[in-house]
């Protein structure tokens, strides 16, 4: 066998035996790359006296043509065998379940669900939701409220105050959601119904305070709105959120700069192992703060309180939604612990409603 035959044989054994399409490669480079074994014999032909390249030509250039072929054939043969591997080793099991996506993992924070749950009561009582912001004046968060320069009711409030300004006034953060109230007035004609949930602000800390909480105030203002619309709002929201048929509510007298009469309010509650239900039991459970508009409030945010009368209540989100929800440590909610919140959140999807049902 001569050299051409020899090195024919070799090559095709060699294409033969690749494995993968990288192992065909390495032989197609090794014969027929630019230093490859058919390449130099390619380069013999031009030493070569005419005669012999007559005979050496066709059977170089043969080889060549013929390896080349037989790469040809077997990279298409290779590159079948790979993709009918991918295809039996990438086939989608569809008995598996689905990922869950993050509509079904993520989970709403119980106080914006509680916050839903109350714009859900009271839209159907026909309020509107009023906002204001975190950062008050004092005459808003104090002095329209009735709460004079000095008097005693400021300083319970433990109030986080910003730098004076050159004028001497200090911004705040508001320290309750009443000057959403003065708000409303100031830039609404009566009637006026709305409720104004938010953040509040109180330097203070325990299990049952956090500095950051939140409140929801409500107000009504009209020609002759009167306590006895109060009592009905206050106790149809609080069947409709505590979820119960009925509820014992009792009004204690109380003192608000900004109300005249105050009271505050107590349901009747059962306790039972830690456990707080509602519409049945002997214990008594303090719930809001509430009373009839002041008539200086009133004239503050320019309506007359002889043509004018209003009530107004103010709750503890936390504190309402810990009682409905069974959660006992405040601190808890601002913690941003996952795991918590994977327990006591709500689904995103589930929004509240009273005909579907506010919790269910
Ligand atoms: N602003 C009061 C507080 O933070 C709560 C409150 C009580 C609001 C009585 C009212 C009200 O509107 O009438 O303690």
């Amino acid at each position: 066998m001569n050299n051409i035959a020899q090195l024919e044989k070799d090559l095709l054994a060699a294409i033969g035996s690749a494995k993968d399409e990288a192992a065909l490669e390495a032989v197609r480079v090794a014969a027929l790359g630019k230093s490859g074994s058919v390449s130099a014999l390619l380069k013999t032909l031009g030493s070569m006296t005419p005669d012999e390249r007559k005979v050496q030509g066709p059977a170089i250039n043969g080889l060549k043509d013929r390896v080349g072929v037989a790469i040809a054939a077997a990279k298409d043969s290779l590159a079948a065998q790979a993709l009918d591997a991918r295809l039996t080793s990438e086939t989608v099991d569809v008995t598996l379940p689905v990922r869950e996506p993050p509509t079904e993992t993520g989970r709403v924070h119980p106080i914006s669900q509680v916050i839903d749950e109350l714009t859900a009561i009271f839209a159907d009582m026909g309020f509107a939701v009023a906002e204001g912001p975190d950062i008050e004046t004092d005459d808003y968060n104090f002095t329209k409220l009735n709460f004079p320069e000095g008097h005693p009711a400021r300083e319970m409030h433990d109030t986080f105050y910003f730098p004076p300004k050159a004028d001497g006034s200090r911004l705040l953060l508001r320290t309750h959601t009443s000057p959403v109230q003065v708000r409303t007035m100031l830039t609404q004609k009566p009637p006026i119904r709305v409720i104004c949930p938010g953040r509040t602000y109180r330097s203070d800390s325990d299990q049952t305070h956090t500095p950051m909480f939140h409140q929801v105030e409500g107000l009504v203002i009209d020609k002759g709105s009167h306590l006895g619309h109060l009592k009905w709002i206050l106790e149809e929201f609080c069947k409709a959120f505590f979820e119960v048929d009925s509820v014992k509510m009792r009004f204690r007298p109380s003192f608000f700069p900004f109300t005249e009469p105050s009271m505050e309010v107590d349901i009747q509650c059962k306790r039972d192992k830690g456990e707080i239900r509602f519409g049945e039991g002997e214990d008594w459970l303090e719930i809001l703060g509430c009373g009839m508009v002041h008539p200086n409030v009133l004239r503050n945010c320019g309506l007359d309180p002889d043509e004018y009368q209003g009530f107004a209540w103010g709750v503890g989100i936390d504190r309402i939604a810990m009682l409905k929800y069974g959660m006992n440590d405040l601190r808890a909610f601002f913690e941003a612990d996952v795991r918590w919140l994977s327990h006591y959140g709500f689904r995103p999807l589930d929004f509240p409603t009273l005909a579907g049902g506010l919790s269910a």
